[in-house]
């Protein structure tokens, strides 16, 4: 069965079972600033997970698209990515544990469905600590549905309990789901979580406790049910291959690369072939993406920067000549060949998608030069790298590590690899302090925050236009973390001091007036129709809210916001700047 495949019948079965159907939402998330991408299906729906009624109704379907950076290291084995589809079904304060893992246990078994053998299947459940109790229920069930005690293991926090990212919010046992891959040997009668021929497919989160300030875990209100599906993998163990990147959704790009660097896959380049595929899949979709970004030193534009970079750098490895082609362009049609058509957006963003990774080949290739040159010179002073001279081939010429190592092998000169860890680690500290920083409070408190902040959003556009007297700007794109927001329109020229100041005070007005937001839930045909604002490219389900602030704005919008513009404080325009060729970038903050 290949993965379209099961894709919908993952959602059919759903369906069948009364779940509404969502699309997959943007991988820049803008619901949840504790994560720089959506990394599971979760992130997209945390407003309905803590208690804002869905517009669909209690039980949701989907198939989000998701990248998990923290996963780069594993990248190189047989089922590791950091981008992948993750199939998930719902329930909002509905169904719990019986329906979810029996429902579970029918679609992976059931003839009708996947068919997988039963006699190969392994789970994990919550083994219980001083904050909760262990998940004896979850288990009874899976007993109850057939699975013997000895393919029950039970494992603590860090392998069956999920979230929060941050350092408060909705948070649960799990139970997973493992199969026994390889098709020539049999399962064993007792399951080792340890075995890495155990592959983990599907996890049924169970959000039953909320973590709040002081360390404890309260049960929630609303009892969610939160499930995982990775597409790629289970479609791996229906085709009963245990390589990943067998399947139709990766082999395509390892063709390529086998094409463009005239080499088959050996064990000494097999990492390299697997790192290039997964990177360039994921550079593609974070450019293609709704919100797409450019490469740049920040945030996501700087993931996909390594992204694409370090493809570059193990292109180079398997010996391929970077000056000869775009190599990066090549594999990415590659890639929108194999989306398009459940990502069409990927093929309307084509240009942008190869002129991005284009100028990256070509910026990598200047820094490349210059830094190998610094590079020699280096050798020839002194016949060694030290811990600084590496570094500064680190930071200012934006060669990874390994690269570093590798050239000074091919020299023969030594390399103080400990003394660059040390300097490393010294900014990498840094760095995370930075993100710390940015994810403190955790998601209740931020969601509190960023509600404010999407208000603010909504007046800002109506400010816009009305202080520019264009109703023709739309906006073309928003981000909103727990400190400002961001805000991208059309518009073709920078804005005056006057104009921004007069933006600013307008927003202040509105704030002042103390207007209560309504929120109303309509057909989005009709939402439209009555003139309600929709953000450019984003793909609405059949029903949507519409906020309206007095009469001043009306916008789609799935939240959450705050109930009175009073609320907000004081509105500050902090920075105005070119996003990209004729649109607008505003960030602000709220005092
Ligand atoms: N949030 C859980 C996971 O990502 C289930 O969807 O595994």
């Amino acid at each position: 069965m290949k993965a379209k495949e099961l894709k919908k019948k993952y959602i059919k079965f759903f369906k069948e079972k009364g779940h509404a159907i969502i699309e997959s939402a943007s991988l820049i998330p803008d619901n949840d600033p504790t994560v720089l991408f959506t990394t599971a299906g979760m992130h997209p729906l945390v407003p309905f997970l803590v208690g804002q009624p869905h517009p669909l109704g209690k039980r949701i379907v989907d198939a989000q698209r998701c990248i998990r950076t923290q996963d780069i290291d594993e990248v190189g084995d047989d089922i590791h990515t950091t981008f992948f589809e993750m199939l998930g079904n719902w329930s909002l304060g509905d169904y719990f544990k019986k329906e979810a893992i029996e429902w579970s246990y029918e679609f992976l078994t059931s003839k009708k469905w996947l068919g997988l053998d039963s006699k190969r299947i392994s789970i994990t459940c919550f083994k219980g600590d001083k904050d909760a109790p262990k998940d004896n229920e979850a288990s009874e069930i899976w007993k109850s549905v057939g699975i013997p005690n000895e393919r029950i293991a039970f494992l603590g926090k860090k392998d069956n309990w999920w979230g929060p990212a941050g350092e408060t919010g909705p948070c649960g046992p799990d139970t997973e789901m493992f199969y026994w891959s390889p098709n020539n040997i049999p399962a064993p009668k007792k399951f080792n979580p340890e075995d890495k021929r155990w592959v983990e497919i599907w996890n049924d989160v169970f959000m039953q406790y909320n973590k709040t300030k002081e360390g404890k875990f309260e049960p929630l209100k609303q009892k969610n049910v939160d499930t995982g599906m990775g597409l790629e993998r289970v479609a791996m163990v229906l085709q009963g291959k245990t390589d990943l990147f067998e399947i139709e959704l990766f082999k395509p790009i390892i063709n390529k690369i086998k094409t463009i660097s005239g080499k088959d896959i050996t064990k000494a380049n097999k990492q390299s072939f697997r790192i290039i595929t997964d990177h360039t899949k994921a550079a593609t979709f974070i450019l293609g993406d709704e919100r797409g970004v450019p490469p740049s030193n920040l945030d996501q534009g700087y993931i996909l920067r390594r992204y694409i970079r370090r493809s570059l750098r193990h292109l180079r490895l398997l010996g391929v000549d970077l000056l000869s082609m775009d190599t990066t362009v090549e594999l990415a049609k590659v890639v929108i060949e194999i989306y398009k058509e459940d990502y069409p957006l990927l093929k309307q963003k084509k240009d942008f998608i190869f002129d991005e990774l284009k100028k990256e080949e070509d910026k990598f290739q200047k820094t490349l030069d210059k830094g190998l040159k610094e590079f020699r010179k280096m050798v020839d002073k002194d016949s060694q790298i030290t811990a600084k001279e590496a570094f500064l081939l680190y930071q200012s010429y934006g060669f990874p590590i390994e690269m570093i190592e590798e050239l000074a092998k091919e020299k023969n000169v030594p390399i103080d690899t400990k003394g660059f860890n040390k300097e490393f680690q010294k900014h990498q500290e840094l760095s995370r302090k930075g993100a710390e920083q940015r994810f403190k409070g955790g998601l209740s408190e931020a969601s509190e925050i960023t509600s404010k902040l999407h208000t603010a959003t909504h007046i800002l556009g109506e400010a816009i236009r009305s202080v520019l007297k264009n109703p023709d700007i739309k906006q073309k794109g928003s981000n909103i973390t727990s400190e400002r927001l961001r805000y991208d329109f059309n518009f073709d020229r920078k804005l005056t001091e006057e104009e921004l100041k007069a933006i600013e005070d307008e927003v202040n007005n509105i704030i002042k007036q103390s207007i209560e937001i309504k929120k109303q839930e309509m057909p989005t045909e009709k939402a439209i129709k009555s003139g309600a604002q929709a953000e450019f490219g984003t793909k609405y389900p059949p029903k949507v809210w519409v906020y309206q602030i007095g009469n001043y704005t009306k916008d789609i919008c799935m939240g959450p916001h705050a109930s009175n513009t009073s609320e907000l404080g004081k509105f500050k325009i902090i920075k105005e700047e070119s996003s990209s060729a004729g649109i607008r970038r505003i960030k602000a903050i709220l005092e």
